[in-house]
């Protein structure tokens, strides 16, 4: 293992065992082992996912799914669609390179986000910064984005309305960029986007389909990891998973 990974496994409060010999993997090593090959069958061979997403957008998207970049951008700071304009700050777009191969998808702006109009900019923000650090990933290499553009107030969950205004922005936003995945954090995202209700813990694991057939994995939001960082073990599989599958693609891509 690099060096690099190693320092940002520990970042993440990963336990890192040490060998007799001096080598250090992380404590979830073996799950990487055992996961790749059932990674690979389902990203190649593409039998069908455990859970069918169900991409439920409203019926008119008021021509949103015809907006340039800028157009956009300035129709989700200017928007008005639901009650949450009242109470925001400011309409929080999302970040990062326009042409990235990873979209990274959480629910909502908190208070740091609406202060600051930029996504995870907060504590949640910082650790997703090291998720990403960890795989390779630079926050400036990946597009980040949520599900509403407006922050609930109390942080509270979004209502099923706001997201049915709001989402079309986000379908947009992933039809513009055109990532070859999707990372979704935290249960609400992944419930919103795949329209279920199954539990988080169900949805991991698993290589979905959302929005034109584009590959999307689930782990814990970064918010609920520094609250229960005993599940870090489990995110840094999932993050496993997602670089796998992306990767598998890579391949078949230049096959
Ligand atoms: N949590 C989210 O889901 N998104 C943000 O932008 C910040 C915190």
């Amino acid at each position: 293992m690099d060096s690099r990974r190693l320092a940002y496994l520990k970042a993440l409060d990963i336990d890192v065992w040490e060998r007799r010999d001096g080598s250090a993997r992380p404590a979830v090593a073996r799950v990487e082992t055992v996961a790749a090959p059932a990674v690979r069958a389902r990203t190649i061979q593409s039998p069908p996912p455990a859970v069918e997403p169900k991409i439920q957008l409203p019926d008119d998207d008021g021509g949103v799914s015809r907006l340039g970049w800028e157009e956009l951008a300035t129709a989700v700071r200017s928007c008005t669609k639901c009650p949450l304009h009242a109470t925001r700050t400011n309409g929080v777009f999302g970040v990062g390179d326009r042409t990235a191969r990873w979209m990274i998808v959480g629910e909502a702006p908190g208070a740091d986000e609406d202060r600051q109009g930029e996504p995870f900019v907060g504590r949640a923000g910082m650790l997703l910064n090291s998720m990403l650090k960890a795989i390779g990933l630079a926050r400036e290499q990946v597009f980040i984005a949520n599900i509403l553009k407006s922050r609930p107030p109390n942080n509270r969950d979004p209502k099923p309305e706001e997201v049915r205004a709001c989402i079309p922005y986000l379908y947009r936003q992933i039809e513009l960029v055109n990532p070859a995945l999707i990372l979704c954090v935290g249960r609400i995202a992944a419930q919103t986007l795949l329209d279920v209700d199954t539990p988080i813990g169900k949805l991991r694991g698993t290589v979905h389909r959302i929005a034109a057939n584009r590959p999307m994995v689930v782990t814990y939001h970064p918010a609920y990891l520094l609250r229960s960082p005993v599940e870090k073990r489990k995110s840094w599989a999932d993050l496993l998973l997602a670089m796998r599958t992306f990767e598998t693609l890579q391949s078949g891509a230049t096959a």
